[in-house]
């Protein structure tokens, strides 16, 4: 079996449910449900025998070691972490807590594990390293797309955090052996996406008469890449990467957010027109912006694309239209997840 952290989260569960439907291999899920955190992504599988859910912290120095000698995955996918740059800016500590302190424990328990398993496991064990773009820091507008080989430069204390839990894995891999891969992947969107993000925030504010806020002037340039590729993404360097390498992940679709924001008033507009008859982007309002505010991510993927074989299926059109329709057919999920605890996060950002 594997073990992935973090897997009731937004990639991480799409990631579970993508594995489920394609392999017999049994998945063990590692996941301390944080207000990110959502078991109801997963209940297609509550009852199924190969998904074994665990409500705990990568950080667990008991509750780790037990797991891996109990069910002896061959590898573990570390998507656990906190991954919410405002949230960062309001409050670090627990970005600092999980994605450092977290991850190191992660690897101390994964690395006493990977000592004692006959050579053969050893070999075949692999320790996948969940990571983002943000690391590279920020570009201009004429600069080339961030490769592997970009020096790190972390603006917030989110991409910081993911700086430091990046380079611990590679230290384990260069110093104790440690058989590690690390993706470094551009900006997600799709199914399960927690609405405290541009896009779900944006979808559910629209549907909801609310403003949609954006940042300073709505320049900033993402790279968008529909969740499945990211996962597929995943398997294949799962599958096939080389010990200790790193691999950009992105779909070459640079788009500013302005721009994207229009995107998704266009597919709304034709999908579930405002009753008024005007478009959703009369909502549209810009408001102050992010500290520290990264004015642009571009992710070059010749790397996996050429030495692994991988490419997108998506572009962003087909990718933003499914995002939309699924938002609009899963009514119940938004409505659970629209908490108290995530009105309180609403209040704190943006009145
Ligand atoms: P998310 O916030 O939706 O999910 C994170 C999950 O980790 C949640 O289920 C949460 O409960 C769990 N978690 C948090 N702290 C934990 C701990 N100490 N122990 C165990 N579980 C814990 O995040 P996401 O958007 O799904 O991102 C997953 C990973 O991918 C992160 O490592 C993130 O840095 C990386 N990433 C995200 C994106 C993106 O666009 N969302 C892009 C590139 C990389
Ligand atoms: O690049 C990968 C990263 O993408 C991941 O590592 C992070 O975990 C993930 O959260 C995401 O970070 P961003 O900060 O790019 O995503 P977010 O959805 O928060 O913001 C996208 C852009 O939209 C960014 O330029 C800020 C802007 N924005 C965001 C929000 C929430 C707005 O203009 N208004 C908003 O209300």
């Amino acid at each position: 079996m594997i073990l992935v952290t973090g897997g009731a989260g937004f990639i991480g569960s799409n990631f579970v449910l993508e594995w489920l439907a394609q392999s017999d291999e049994s998945v063990l899920n590692l996941d301390l449900l944080t207000y990110a955190g959502n078991l109801e992504n997963l209940s297609s599988h509550e009852y199924d025998p190969r998904h074994i859910f665990v409500k705990g912290d990568i950080g667990d120095t008991k509750l780790v070691p037990k797991l891996l000698h109990t069910y002896k995955p061959r590898a573990v996918i570390n998507f656990a972490a906190e991954s919410h740059v405002d949230r960062s800016i309001h409050g670090p500590e627990d970005f600092i807590q999980t994605n450092v302190v977290g991850t190191f424990h992660l690897l101390e328990s994964v690395r006493a594990y990977w000592a004692e398993l006959d050579e053969k496991a050893k070999t075949d064990f692999r320790f996948l390293h969940v990571s983002t773009d943000e690391v590279y820091g920020t570009l201009c507008a004429n600069d080339p797309a961030f490769t592997e080989t970009t020096p790190y430069a972390p603006n917030s204390p989110y991409s910081a955090s993911k700086a430091a839990s990046d380079h611990l894995v590679r230290a384990y891999h260069h110093t104790y052996g440690l058989p590690v891969l690390t993706t470094n992947c551009s900006n997600n969107y799709g199914p399960y996406h927690f609405p405290e993000k541009l896009i779900p925030l944006c979808l559910l504010n629209a549907m909801n008469g609310k403003s949609l806020p954006m940042y300073g002037d709505g320049q900033q340039i993402r790279d968008w890449l529909f969740v499945k590729d990211h996962c597929s993404a995943i398997r294949r360097v799962l599958a096939e990467g080389k010990l200790g390498d790193t691999y950009n992940v992105g779909g070459w679709n640079e788009k500013a957010n302005l721009d994207v924001v229009n995107t998704l008033c266009e597919i709304l507009d034709e999908l579930k027109p405002r009753e008024d008859g005007l478009s959703y982007k009369v909502q549209i309002t810009f408001v102050k912006d992010r500290p520290g505010h990264d004015r642009r991510y571009a992710i070059d993927a010749t790397k996996i694309e050429h030495e692994l074989g991988w490419k997108p299926q998506e572009t962003f059109e087909t990718g933003i239209r499914k995002t939309v329709i699924w938002y609009l057919e899963n009514q119940p999920w938004v409505d659970h997840v629209v908490s108290g605890a995530y009105r309180q996060w609403l209040n704190k950002q943006y009145v």
